[in-house]
């Protein structure tokens, strides 16, 4: 595990160089994208890389790493439609290109391995975008998740739900209670993992993912099995290391 300590304002363009050197060599790359807050400013940065022409987007393929169940197709913090603000709809993406877990189907259990069937029939992920929640959950893998998971339906945890607040009006009663989520098996099958986190109230989490042991209630900390992990972190969330 490779872990890179910046000031906050270079996590992004570090992701970016990391991002935009796979897909300059590989052009046909499979991303794995994450929403959140952590990944917006290497979003922002591959936006810009791709308006000033250094980088194209046109033959990767991406998919997300969770969905919420239930929120409408047109409700804003449908991760979908965040993946779509935040990043795919400024870049050349082509159209179908960005698959993520269907938060609406009527059969939860065949979305769920329809989407994991979509990831193997892409030849895999080669780099996965990862965010941290402060618990440690990875993708929405809450503590307790088996480290050998696949994609499918969780309940999202109290603390989870208070810090996703902010999105939904500070009203905790508005955050949906389900998930779909790839699971920790599935997220290490990717070939290079990019995690980032920046600020305070991520220090206990990369603490652990760094130097605990390993434990299904830390489910971050599995990723210290992985071949090739590169954590982009600043010096608050380091600030336990
Ligand atoms: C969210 C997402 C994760 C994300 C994490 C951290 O709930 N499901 O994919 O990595 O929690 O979010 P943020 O980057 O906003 O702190």
């Amino acid at each position: 595990m490779e872990v890179v300590i910046v000031p906050t304002e270079r996590v992004g363009s570090v992701g970016a160089d990391i991002v935009g050197s796979l897909v300059r060599r590989r052009p046909e790359s499979v991303l794995g994208l994450a929403t959140g807050s952590s990944p917006v400013a290497m979003y922002a940065d591959l936006i810009r890389r791709h308006r000033d022409g250094e980088l194209s987007f046109a033959d990767v393929r991406a998919f997300t790493l969770d969905e919420y169940v239930g929120l409408p197709a047109d409700h804003p913090q449908r991760y979908r439609n965040v993946i779509a603000r935040d990043f795919t709809d400024h870049v050349d993406l082509a159209p179908n290109a960005v698959h993520g877990p269907d938060g609406l189907a009527a059969d939860i259990a065949a979305a769920c391995t329809a989407y994991e069937q979509a990831i193997e029939d892409a030849g895999g992920v080669d780099l996965q975008v990862l965010g941290i929640g402060t618990d440690g959950h990875v993708a929405f893998n809450e503590p307790g998740s088996s480290l050998a998971s696949r994609t499918r339906i969780k309940t999202l945890t109290r603390q989870t739900r208070l810090d996703n607040a902010r999105f939904f009006g500070d009203d905790v009663e508005q955050v949906p209670v389900h998930c779909l989520t790839q699971g920790i098996g599935t997220i290490m099958e990717a070939r290079h993992l990019l995690l980032l986190a920046t600020g305070r109230a991520k220090a206990e989490a990369i603490h652990q993912l760094v130097e605990g042991p390993v434990s299904a209630m830390w489910p971050g900390t599995v990723l210290q099995f992985h071949r090739h992990v590169t954590v982009v972190v600043d010096d608050a969330a380091a600030s336990r290391l």
